[in-house]
């Protein structure tokens, strides 16, 4: 016979030692990977209004904040970059003295430990502000993908430990795949936006990034936030093509298609917290309406639990001091 009072699951939760003791799930340092956005120029330090703590930083200004990220024990950051001109088909993105390439340069000769994870798209260099190449209005699939690759390759020639592709169009990332490889970078390892949804939570990015798109929104490539079958198809093809860990994005508000991800495959699962995620927390907090650091941690430790093993988030900085 069980049940109460022979059952009580109060008992493991009376002090905080036992609390320790049978918790299932440890949010790490070692987990975290830290967003920084890049800009052309010196000594530029642009606030994000929308993402308080969050600057636009040029090179000379990106290395002190990368050595404070390694201080902290963060093991990798996620490189985005803003180039000083924006053409039609997004040609910055693949420059080889572009300004991601350069910063990747830049923090692999300092910090040669800290893994350096590109995001690699064309929308914060297209005049368009669109993932891949526009005609007539509409966003063309299959002549985008060399321009996505050519993009890959150059953050791999600058020394990018890991190349994230978050275009969302078919086949990138076999086309990237087929092209590090003709390149020699065989060792460099794909982790794709799999299961990426076109997601309102991307609002105060694209004030980051400079990445808003100029006209229509990015429904026809992104997913439906509606579907998570969807999402296992998506990401069963990106492994097929080649992927070598798999994220799902925005986070919180998909934490069942982090699970089902987890389920279904084996390979390393990344999840997003995305900018709105940070600023929906950031502006309760500045109100005095939440308590920003418990908030935080709960929200992260809940996208553990639900099966991510490594996060992707703007409070990474804050979670390190906390879990120090
Ligand atoms: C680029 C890209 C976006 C984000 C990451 N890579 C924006 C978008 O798809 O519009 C969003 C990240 C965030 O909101 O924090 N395609």
């Amino acid at each position: 016979m069980t049940g109460f009072p022979v059952d009580r699951p109060r008992r493991l939760r009376r002090t905080e030692a036992l609390r320790r003791l049978v918790r299932e799930t440890e949010l790490k340092t070692g987990d975290l990977i830290y967003p920084l956005f890049v800009i052309h120029g010196h000594n530029v330090k642009n606030p994000v209004p929308s993402l308080p703590g969050i600057y636009q930083l040029s090179i000379d200004n990106l290395l002190p904040e990368v050595e404070e990220v390694v201080g902290l024990g963060i093991p990798a950051v996620l490189l985005f970059g803003l180039p000083a001109e924006k053409d039609e088909l997004g040609s910055g993105a693949w420059s080889p003295d572009g300004v991601v390439q350069q910063a990747i340069k830049a923090i692999k000769k300092e910090f040669p430990e800290l893994l350096v994870i590109t995001d690699v798209c064309l929308c914060e260099y297209t005049s368009h502000g669109h993932c891949g190449v526009v005609s007539d209005g509409r966003v063309l699939n299959d002549p985008s993908l060399e321009f996505i690759a050519r993009t890959a390759l150059s953050h791999a020639e600058a020394g990018a430990d890991i190349v994230a592709p978050s275009d969302m169009m078919d086949g990138r990332v076999r086309a990237i795949r087929e092209k590090l490889d003709a390149h020699g970078f065989t060792e460099t390892p794909i982790l794709a936006y799999a299961a990426k949804y076109a997601s309102a939570f991307y609002g105060p990015f694209r004030e980051a990034a400079g990445s808003a798109p100029q006209f229509g929104d990015r429904r026809s490539y992104q997913m439906d936030p509606a579907n998570a079958r969807e999402a296992l198809r998506e990401i069963e093809l990106d492994i097929e093509e080649g992927a070598d860990m798999i994220m799902v994005k925005p986070a919180l508000a998909y934490l069942d298609v982090i699970r089902l991800a987890r389920e279904n495959f084996n390979c390393p699962l990344v999840a997003y917290n995305v900018s709105g995620e940070y600023a929906m927390v950031k502006a309760a907090a500045a109100n005095g309406w939440l308590d920003e650091r418990q908030v935080v941690l709960e929200i992260l430790t809940a996208i553990k639990r639900a099966g991510a093993g490594n996060i992707i988030t703007y409070f990474a900085k804050d979670v390190a001091r906390w879990l120090k």
